[in-house]
């Protein structure tokens, strides 16, 4: 595929040697045809689908668009060119001259000498329609054709460069990607990852920082806005940390890094969602950037639930999981800004958290981050490092015999660390502002629902 440059090149060539034949139109994306402002009067094609068709008496427009950018490039052409085919959703093939507009709002148009229907879209049966505003839920019920809706346009770019972005976060700190395993298991009952932590582990005994990035399956059965069954899990593990707070400031620099990336690679996709999904979420979001994040104990967590003035659907009591009314309530008392909540009592969590200094399993060095609108966006924690505590959890659990590999971790160089896991889905939710999880997803997966 021709660039903007190769189109230079093709163009290049064709006035500095004879050219006996017409050299063919250099093929362009919307968006290098939008960019394109040295090239009035080039032979240009450009290929994509129908956004809106207006006729007039004396000239047609079309707004093709191929994904490259959000802005659609306008197309006009003479009313002798449209044919019934030409609808809202119709895949074509525009072939024409690329000239400067002389509208405001855009830079170039492309006048169309020739427009071919490449895949026609019966406009009546089209679940979409031309200039109609469709709710959330209305598109989910269509994952196979939602893609073409602005709105997941701009969050598969917003995905794609988020991944990028935390990538690019980890990589540059240096940091080991675990290897993905292979997962054929024929005819045998195949075990999927609810975490990817304890194999993340193995390698923090080898390598002092790893990360890995991959889905992650939970059998929760919830319908919640904020689970699903299958989503995609960040994790890290740093090893020689003794500190939680060297785990948190990897959160807080990942969260506000990654953002700042994704704000700055793909503007227009975020404004979208400001602009026509969350409005307050812009004014939120810069706070978020541009604050610290807090921290409360669980201790002082419970406390503040305690006090508050309204009443709660699940009555806030020290030793009790924090419920998502809790979790809202409390970063909504922070001011709207992410807040740590750490060393939660012992028993709420799993064996693997260190056991904290303030008395034998009372509480243990664990972090959540809760944020606006979402509540738990990560959790992590420092691991039991040492053998006889770990051993001693596993014995009173029964599965001593399970995690013998876990122990021997433990017993040959053994070292302090630490790691989280943040939950991308909830992520975007939280950078772009989208209350359901289920619009964050392409192919959303959730208790008795795997439409595709
Ligand atoms: O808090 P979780 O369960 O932590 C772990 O799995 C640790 N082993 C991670 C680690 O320390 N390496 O999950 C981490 C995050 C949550 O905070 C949440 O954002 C997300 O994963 N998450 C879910 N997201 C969507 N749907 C679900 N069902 C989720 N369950 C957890
Ligand atoms: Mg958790």
């Amino acid at each position: 595929m021709f660039g903007v440059r190769g189109l230079l090149r093709t163009l290049r060539r064709c006035s500095s040697a004879p050219c006996p034949k017409r050299a063919p139109a250099a093929r362009l994306k919307v968006r290098e045809a939008l960019e394109a402002r040295e090239l009035p009067g080039a032979d240009v094609k450009v290929q994509g689908w129908v956004r809106s068709v207006r006729s007039q008496k004396e000239v047609l427009f079309l707004h093709l668009n191929d994904g490259s950018s959000l802005e659609s490039l306008q197309v006009v052409a003479d009313p002798s060119l449209e044919y019934r085919d030409l609808t809202f959703g119709s895949a074509v093939e525009v072939q024409g001259k690329l000239l400067k507009s002389l509208h405001q709002k855009q830079n170039v148009e492309l006048k169309a000498e020739n427009i071919r229907v490449v895949g026609p879209c019966d406009a009546l049966m089209f679940p979409f329609k031309l200039r109609e505003k469709h709710p959330l839920e209305y598109t989910r019920q269509f994952p196979h054709l939602r893609c073409r809706t602005n709105t997941l346009r701009s969050l598969l770019r917003v995905r794609s460069e988020a991944t990028a972005a935390i990538h690019s976060f980890f990589q540059t700190a240096n940091k080991v990607k675990e290897h993905e395993g292979e997962s054929h298991f024929f005819k045998v009952p195949a075990f999927l990852t609810v975490s990817g932590q304890l194999h993340l582990e193995v390698m923090a005994g080898a390598f002092t920082q790893v990360f890995t990035f991959g889905p992650t399956f939970r059998a929760e059965n919830s319908q919640s806005r904020r689970h699903l069954a299958e989503f995609y899990m960040v994790e890290a593990e740093v090893s020689f940390t003794e500190s939680l707070q060297d785990i948190m400031q990897v959160i807080e620099d990942l969260f506000k890094t990654a953002t700042s990336t994704v704000l700055s690679r793909c503007p227009h996709e975020v404004e979208f969602f400001y602009k026509y999904i969350a409005p307050a979420q812009k004014g939120r979001l810069e706070r978020m950037l541009k604050n610290k994040f807090l921290t409360l104990s669980y201790t002082e967590a419970v406390e503040i639930l305690k006090r508050a003035p309204q009443t709660f659907t699940f009555k806030p009591e020290w030793g009790q999981d924090l419920q998502t009314e809790h979790e809202k309530y409390l970063v909504t008392h922070c001011g709207e800004v992410p807040v740590f909540v750490i060393d939660y009592p012992y028993d709420l969590k799993p064996f693997y958290m260190r056991d904290n200094d303030d008395g034998p399993q009372h509480t243990v060095a664990a972090v959540d981050l809760l944020v606006p609108e979402v509540g738990e966006l990560c959790g992590g924690s420092l691991r039991e490092e040492r053998l006889h505590f770990l051993q001693s959890r596993l014995q009173r659990l029964g599965l001593s015999d399970t995690y013998q590999w876990y122990l021997d971790l433990r017993k040959f160089g053994s070292v302090p660390h630490g790691g989280f896991g943040m939950g991308f889905e909830r992520y975007l939710q939280c950078i772009l502002g989208v209350s359901n999880i289920k619009d964050v997803m392409p192919f959303p997966r959730f208790p008795h629902s795997c439409l595709l």
